[in-house]
């Protein structure tokens, strides 16, 4: 007898285990066409074929019914920004301008505690609402900020990453502080959140361009002091932000030395975008155990370039793919991987579905050190997943009933799906978003 508490009945996709290659992502790839998932205290007890499981469940307990639909493990997003959720779509500008025309006027507004909590509930909705259970997430230079974000997390027992923005020069008088006083408040802040309920404190220094030498200095004494939490910023994205750095760092060889040269490159750190890399700089991420996030959404509609997906496999680099909401356009990781296939053609490379999807659950987890955690129905992960129904408009009922087996499928589900074909969320052994009525 198993003693569960939810036994669901569907389809399952995931890929067993962590790769070195896209062949090997195809060679763990697992389908399930008819199979039961046991849940027990919040965690994947078991995962079995309709056949075996049968016999294990209980009279009155049974199961959910949810054949027709697929079960994929919770998407992670690598890299997102929850204050920048209402400036989504902002027109015409390029990194540079779109930050100072944009991005910080809206960023200012998180001092306001009451504000912060509003639109953190309204961004953790729509991570949920768009399939999405673990995010690494950039907050504001506020406290607050992180406060209302980790409190809203906690309340539904995510698994989520985040952390306050530092910056201590070229930025607005508005939003700006001393490294002193960023020191001081990331540490209240880590000690406050970090390793609370499944939160984790990833230091945040924006990028190097809003970072004096003291500000560095003070992210690699928290690293030291407090070597379990995450590091988190931005690394190449564009051309102009990138001579820039060399303006203001001359006596670094490259842009990922001046964050090297304090020790921020390291396992658990995340560096966002990683465009325009030099060989060496790959090699360091590769060294130091570093991950990088690949944010095509993002990448296309700043115009910023195309990350090299092919070069990031050849130097064996930990990649996760991120939303960056609000440059990147949608929430949706279905239609962030969709927008990764065509970064990818134009490059000549493949991303077939097995791989893209490895990026967004398990490969991400990795990236973020947490695929022991999350990223596949393994037995003793935590229950993150996702319930798909696979077509919910009539273009995608047409296209689906021709597919001829679960890659195309799920090719077709990042070519043409949305967020309205996440039809529930589960966090954590529990259903936290979907359609209540069916029950
Ligand atoms: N570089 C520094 N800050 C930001 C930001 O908010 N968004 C993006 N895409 N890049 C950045
Ligand atoms: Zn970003």
């Amino acid at each position: 007898m198993i003693d569960y508490s939810v036994a669901l009945r569907g389809a399952f996709f995931d890929i067993a285990a962590v790769a070195d290659s896209a062949d090997d992502i195809a060679s763990h790839a697992r389908y399930l066409d008819d199979g039961v998932l046991f849940l027990r205290d919040g965690r994947i007890h078991a995962l079995l074929p309709w056949q075996e499981a049968e016999q294990y469940l209980h009279p009155l307990t049974g199961y959910r019914d949810l054949r027709g639909k697929l079960l994929l493990p919770g998407f992670v997003d690598a890299h997102v920004h929850y204050p920048q959720t209402e400036m989504i779509g902002a027109f015409g500008e390029q990194l540079l301008e779109w930050l100072t025309t944009y991005t910080f006027p809206v960023e200012r507004q998180f001092a306001d505690a009451d504000y912060a909590a509003e639109i953190a509930r309204f961004f953790v909705s729509q991570l949920l609402s768009h399939g999405t259970t673990t995010a690494l997430v950039f907050c504001t230079l506020h406290p607050e900020s992180v406060d209302a974000l980790f409190s809203e997390a906690l309340r539904l027992d995510m698994r989520l990453l985040a952390g306050k923005v530092m910056m201590d020069r070229h930025s607005p008088e508005y939003l700006s502080e001393s490294a002193e006083q960023s020191y001081r408040q990331t540490r209240e802040l880590i000690q406050r959140w970090h390793q609370r309920g499944r939160l984790g404190y990833a230091i945040t220094p924006r990028f190097a361009p809003t970072s004096t030498p003291a500000l560095l200095a003070a992210v690699q004494q928290l690293r030291e002091e407090f070597p379990d939490t995450w590091l988190h910023t931005h690394l190449s994205e564009n051309l102009n932000e990138i001579a820039w750095v060399k303006n203001l760092w001359p006596e670094h060889e490259h842009y990922l030395d001046v964050y090297h040269h304090y020790q921020l490159a390291g396992p658990r750190s995340v560096f966002a975008h990683a465009i325009h890399l030099a060989d060496a700089e790959w090699q360091c991420l590769h060294d130091t155990g570093s991950a990088v996030a690949f944010c095509p959404t993002s990448n296309l509609f700043l115009g910023s370039g195309l990350f090299r997906l092919p070069t990031c496999w050849h130097h064996q680099v930990r990649m996760g793919i991120g939303s960056d909401v609000g440059a990147g356009t949608t929430f949706s990781m279905l239609r962030t991987l969709g927008e990764a296939y065509k970064v990818s053609q134009l490059q000549s490379y493949r991303l077939c579905a097995s791989e893209a999807f490895y990026h967004a659950t398990l490969g991400g987890a990795r990236a973020l050190r947490l695929d022991d955690y999350i990223g596949n129905f393994h037995p003793g992960k935590e229950a993150d997943f996702v319930v798909i129904d696979p077509a919910v408009t009539p273009l995608q009922q047409l296209r689906s009933e021709r597919c001829k087996d679960i890659y195309e499928q799920l090719f077709v589900l990042m070519t043409l799906g949305d967020e309205r074909n996440i039809s529930e969320t589960w966090v954590n052994g529990k259903r936290v978003w979907g359609n209540a009525a069916e029950e």
